[in-house]
């Protein structure tokens, strides 16, 4: 319950470890709650929620990475400072986290905007340093809020691929809430569709993937997918 109204309601939800599910749904179904809920941001009025056995919420929270739907940057921190915030939380010297963090820039398409503040960047550009010091937060659990909505259609395609990689190099528990059916189809094992806080639909996603990105969206496995999650969004 939020303000007095129920916001989720009877969702049972059980991710195996470095399994990848895709939540979708309509503006204002519960995704975000959701993801709060999981990283004992707030607790439900009924129910248990575990994360490897953790029911606790600060146990919960020190097992995830959130990154928000809003990206939370801190203005006074460079670009470059605000993606090593998390390894500097973890306990390493602000040097050796800058170290870590800054190789990525380039490959995430920030080059040069290391030393810029955040109110000199464009959305996509913050939306980006969130979900880099998402990632090297080096937690077991990500959870991703709408990561790339604010990127053009390019960028966030390299975006999908690039995290699609990084998983496969270095496998997570990852809990994806976006409105890109396509996103969460090309991205996870599992895609749960939410409609005023209920789980109405669960589709289990075995479309080959390893085709090129236009090959595996036109396959007829994958379209009837995504026509089933359409038609439960409503
Ligand atoms: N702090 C809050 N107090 C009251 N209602 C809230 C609060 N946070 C969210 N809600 C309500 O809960 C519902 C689900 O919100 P949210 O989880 O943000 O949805 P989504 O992320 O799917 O758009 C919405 O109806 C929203 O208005
Ligand atoms: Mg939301």
């Amino acid at each position: 319950m939020l303000g007095g109204k129920r916001v989720l309601d009877g969702v049972d939800l059980h991710v195996p470890a470095t399994g990848r599910v895709g939540i979708v749904g309509r503006s204002g179904a519960g995704k975000s709650t959701l993801l709060s809920l999981v990283a004992g941001l707030d607790e439900p009025d009924a129910g248990e929620i575990s994360i490897g056995g953790e029911t606790l919420p600060a146990g919960r929270l020190a097992r995830c990475a959130l990154m928000p739907q809003r990206d939370c940057l801190l203005p006074w921190r460079s670009a470059l400072d605000n993606a090593a915030l998390a390894l500097e939380n973890a306990g390493l010297p602000r040097g050796e986290a800058r170290r870590r963090a800054a190789p990525l820039f380039a490959r995430l398409g920030l080059a040069g905007s290391e030393q810029l503040r955040p109110a000199k960047l464009s959305g996509g550009m913050r939306q980006r340093i969130a979900f880099l010091r998402t990632l090297l937060a080096d937690k077991p659990v990500l959870l991703l809020d709408e990561p790339f909505g604010a990127l053009d259609a390019i960028t966030r395609a390299e975006l999908q691929e690039w995290l699609a990689d990084a998983l496969a190099a270095e496998p997570r528990t990852v809990l994806l809430v976006t409105h890109d059916v396509e996103e969460a189809l090309l991205l996870c094992e599992r895609v749960l569709v939410l409609a005023a806080g209920r789980v109405v639909a669960e589709l289990d996603v075995d479309v080959a993937r390893n085709a090129p990105r236009r090959g595996v969206v036109t396959s007829p496995a994958f379209l009837e997918l995504r026509e089933r999650a359409l038609e439960a969004i409503g």
